[in-house]
Parts: C-alpha cells; sequence; structure tokens
C-alpha cells in the first residue's frame, strides 16, 4: 500500500502513515500558465494498492488533477487506485428543490466510481440519499467523527448539552452526546436561502446545569450556526462552544461566528483549517486498511 497526499492534505497524510505505518509517495501537482493541472507521479507505483488523499472542500480545482492522477497511477501499473476524501462534496445538493437543476450529488458520484476502485470518506452528510451505496457504484467506507469528537467533550466539556441547529443533525448530535454520555436537544431551522436561515428558540431551562455546545456536520457560510448562536444567547446564555466535523468556512465564515458571539470553534481535521482540535488519523487509518483489502 502507498499513500499519496495531494497539496493541503499534508497534516492528515502524515498522520495516516503513521497510523499504518504506510510509505509516503511523492507526487508533483501544478498549474501550466493557461490554468490546465499537471500532474506526475515521481515513484514508482507498479503492483501497489494506492490511496489519494484529498479532501473535497472546494472540489471543482482538485477533480481535475485526481482525474489525471488516477490515470497515471494506472498506467504506471498501480494495482487500484482508492480517493480518500475525508470530506466529500456535492453530498448537500441531493434534491432538484427548482426545476432544470442537477442533482449533483448523483451526477459526482458518478464521475467519482468511473475514476476510482474505492471510496473512503467521514460523516458524508446523507439526508435525502440513506447511502454512498445508493450513489457509489465502487466500496466505500464511512468514518465516523462523533467518537473522537465525544471523547475532546469528554475531556474539556463534561458538563455539555450539545444542541443541533436542525432535525438533520440529530444523527450526528445523538451520536456524539451518547458516546460523551451527557444529554442533547436538536432545533428546528427554515433555510430560505443560500445565507439565510430562522432556527426555532432552545429550551434550556430543562437543563440548567448544563453548557450549550452547538454541533453540526458542516460549517460552511456559518449562517447555521450563527443563527442557532444568536438564540442561544438570547435566553441569557453565554456564547457556546461550536463544534463541527467538517471546517468548510466558506467566505466570511468565521467573522460570521465571531459576531453572532461564537465561544470556542472545534473542529476535526477533515479539513486544514486553525480550528482544527481533533485528529482523525488514528480511526481514519483502521477503516482505510479495510477498505484497500477489499479492493482487487
Ligand atoms: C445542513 O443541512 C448541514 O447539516 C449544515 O447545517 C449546513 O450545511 C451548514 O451550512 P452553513 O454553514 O452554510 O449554514
Amino acid at each position: 500500500m502507498r499513500l499519496y497526499g495531494l497539496p493541503g492534505n499534508e497534516e492528515l497524510g502524515r498522520s495516516l502513515c503513521r497510523a499504518l505505518d504506510l510509505p509516503a509517495g511523492e507526487l508533483e501537482v501544478r498549474r501550466f500558465p493557461d490554468g490546465e493541472s499537471y500532474v506526475r507521479v515521481l515513484d514508482d507505483p507498479a503492483g501497489q494498492r494506492v490511496v489519494l488523499l484529498c479532501t473535497l472542500d472546494r472540489p471543482d480545482a482538485k477533480l481535475m488533477p485526481l482525474v489525471l492522477l488516477a490515470g497515471a497511477l494506472r498506467e504506471q501499473g498501480a494495482r487500484s487506485v482508492t480517493l480518500a476524501a475525508p470530506y466529500l462534496a456535492y453530498m448537500r445538493q441531493d434534491h432538484r428543490f427548482n426545476a432544470g437543476e442537477a442533482v449533483s450529488a448523483v451526477h459526482f458520484a458518478r464521475l467519482v466510481s468511473g475514476t476510482f476502485d474505492g471510496l473512503l470518506t467521514v460523516d458524508p452528510h446523507l439526508h435525502r440519499i440513506g447511502s454512498l451505496d445508493e450513489i457509489y457504484t465502487i466500496p466505500s467506507r464511512v468514518v465516523h467523527a462523533a467518537a473522537a469528537m465525544a471523547e475532546w467533550l469528554s475531556r474539556n466539556a463534561p458538563d455539555s448539552l450539545i444542541i443541533g441547529p436542525d432535525a438533520e443533525s440529530a444523527q450526528w448530535v445523538s451520536g456524539v452526546a451518547e458516546a460523551a454520555g451527557v444529554p442533547w436537544t436538536v432545533l428546528d431551522k427554515e433555510r430560505r436561502g443560500d445565507r439565510e436561515v430562522s432556527v426555532s428558540l432552545p429550551d434550556l431551562e430543562r437543563w440548567p446545569e448544563r453548557r450549550p455546545v452547538l454541533v453540526d456536520d458542516i460549517i460552511s457560510t456559518a449562517h447555521t450556526m450563527a443563527t442557532a448562536i444568536r438564540h442561544i444567547r438570547e435566553t441569557g446564555a453565554g456564547g457556546p462552544a461550536c463544534m463541527a466535523t467538517h471546517a468548510v468556512f466558506a467566505g466570511d465564515a468565521w467573522e460570521v461566528l465571531r459576531q453572532a458571539g461564537a465561544g470556542r470553534i472545534v473542529t476535526t481535521n477533515t479539513i486544514a483549517h486553525p480550528t482544527n482540535a481533533i485528529d482523525l488519523g488514528p480511526i481514519i487509518g483502521p477503516a482505510l486498511k479495510d477498505l484497500l483489502e477489499r479492493t482487487p
């Protein structure tokens, strides 16, 4: 087995190589002056089960190098090429909300399935699509961050009340809270546009001794978290800590959270970001090994 990390994935790449005692492959990835991608495999992958590690926030610019690298690795004799994408893109456009829209999750899955032999990811945003197998035709493995997030909470905030900003978040929130042995609840959210969100008021009086911690799968524009933070503060509570698996942080998301009055912001390292406090290498590693053993 050999792991090639694309630029931007160095830290998690090192953690995974350590966890699996794997050699790190060497690549060159850059752009030609005209914007086209240039990729080169700098060592010999012949006969190896190869992993390309590339998280897929801001996915469009990452896809072309990945497709070219998968082709180059196969030409040079790699036995299989698996994609480890700790954050899996395009999962939220899982439905045609308006006439004429692409159901992007399906088209993206088709592209990835045609390029790789296997897929590993962390907490994909499964909502209307129940499992990756509904849209991906290659073997896939999903890693859950809940245990690692719960461990962080147990060490750093054992008196938490976990709050999910919407009904969809119940799947992540309940896992984290149950593993940490703390209570949880979710709010009702209505999204009226990319950056327009409203949520119901939390009933914090039920847990007077507990400190609210918002937990979600993704912080993207941060408007979901920010709206929930403002409501929590309206009850007289202080600015809650915010925890998420995937630190997408689109545009001015950090400023949006700061202005809403967020306390500490904690994320896992599925996407490299200054808020990363939880290393998932030790739990992604064994799952990746298991997936590779299932590929041809
Ligand atoms: C929504 O369904 C997700 O679970 C997140 O709540 C959402 O994607 C966060 O997006 P944003 O940060 O842009 O509000």
